[in-house]
């Protein structure tokens, strides 16, 4: 048998991961679109091309769930876009780091699930999600 047999507990994981990704995505693409401050020219373009890196990865993560055997949901966490440059950023910093943890978990269970492939997937997107972490909580350091 070629496909690793997913726990109940992973494919559910993978399901609320797709469910953040589409959230940030709608979310720094709608702060993108809503920004119009001159002092938030430089984040406006960083959040545009962090929101398509998040929508690729809600792709990824949905097709490794497909082929595990799940349904990847269509539904985003709710989406905050916030009223002040400040308001924004610290609610992405917060959710990047929601999203570190989830996984962190992850790994943690595609390695007891002998599942090397998922694994190699989340390394990857943790990588990106700690520097969009490190990104947001830099921009709030000069705000
Ligand atoms: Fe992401
Ligand atoms: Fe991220």
């Amino acid at each position: 048998m070629a496909k690793p047999q997913a726990s109940a507990e992973l494919l559910d994981l993978l399901n609320r991961a797709i469910a953040r990704e589409l959230q940030v995505s709608i979310q720094y693409i709608w702060q993108h679109v809503m920004w119009s401050g001159v002092e938030g020219i430089a984040v406006k373009d960083e959040l545009k091309s962090i929101a398509v890196t998040e929508m690729k990865h809600a792709e990824a993560i949905a097709e490794r769930l497909a082929y595990l055997g799940g349904t990847p949901t269509t539904k985003p966490e709710p989406i905050f876009v916030g009223a002040t440059l400040k308001e924004m950023i610290e609610h992405d910093a917060a959710d990047e780091e929601g999203a570190i943890e989830l996984y962190r978990r992850i790994l943690a269970k595609a390695t007891d699930d002998g599942d090397v492939v998922t694994q190699q997937l989340f390394r990857g997107i943790l990588t990106d999600e700690e520097g969009h972490h490190d990104t947001f909580t830099s921009l709030l350091e000069g705000m």
